[in-house]
């Protein structure tokens, strides 16, 4: 699978959203990562679809919205409508995820899960056949700019043996939090295909450097 790499604007400078996006998507960046939390599921409040609608009349890129947000069936089809390519929402965050990824694809959006550090992978047998990505979280959500949890690493290397054994290699596996030039190549090599990185990228002025040495230390 080509490795993606997609920036989490949660670490952007918010005075100055659409040149943030736009000098990424021009130093080669895959997808825009989105982060949206509700002050429930996770201890902070970001952004909601005004945000992904304002992106999406400029840009014609993958939107990949990541919901922290507790019953996320409520907003399903308003981040949809609002522009979004790809919607993931937590297995911790509502008893209906079966229900969840249903409306996302109905809504006519790949549709992810989302697991915490602590989640086991069992929380996504049942319904295999019912996302196109899997986020493993390498930290804990809510916030940008921390250390990568190295347990999650074996996670990632047993969830890819799995999603193979069921004949389920076009299944992305992602890894969110503390994705650095450190830590991509291990990620990697465990079988995560989609990268998101927040300071790693948004953090150096040099965001063509930025992403550049993040794909160098792939595949080394
Ligand atoms: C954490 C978010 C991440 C975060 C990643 O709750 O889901 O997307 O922004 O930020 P870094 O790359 O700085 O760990
Ligand atoms: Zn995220």
């Amino acid at each position: 699978m080509t490795p993606i790499i997609a920036p989490s604007i949660l670490s952007a400078d918010f005075t100055k959203l659409g040149e943030e996006v736009e000098s990424v998507l021009a130093a080669g960046a895959d997808w825009i990562h989105v982060d949206v939390m509700d002050g429930r599921f996770v201890p902070n409040l970001t952004m909601g679809p005004l945000v992904v609608e304002a992106l999406r009349q400029r840009f014609d890129c993958t939107l990949d919205v990541h919901l922290m947000i507790m019953e996320p069936e409520r907003y399903i089809d308003a981040f949809a409508r609002a522009g979004a390519s790809i919607i993931t929402v937590h297995a911790e965050a509502t008893p209906h995820v079966h229900r969840a990824l249903q409306q996302i694809r109905q809504a006519g959006c790949r549709a992810g899960l989302a697991l915490n550090p602590a989640t086991p992978l069992s929380a996504a047998e049942w319904v295999a056949a019912d996302f196109d990505l899997l986020l493993l979280m390498t930290v804990n959500p809510g916030f940008g700019g921390q250390a990568l949890i190295p347990a999650v690493i074996e996670k990632v290397r047993q969830a890819r043996a799995w999603l193979d054994g069921l004949g389920r290699r076009d299944v992305e596996i992602e890894v969110d939090g503390g994705i650095s030039p450190a830590t991509i190549g291990e990620a990697a090599a465990a079988g995560a295909s989609v990268f998101v990185a927040g300071s790693a990228v948004f953090g150096e002025a040099d965001r063509r450097e930025a992403i550049a040495r993040l794909r160098a230390a792939l595949s080394s």
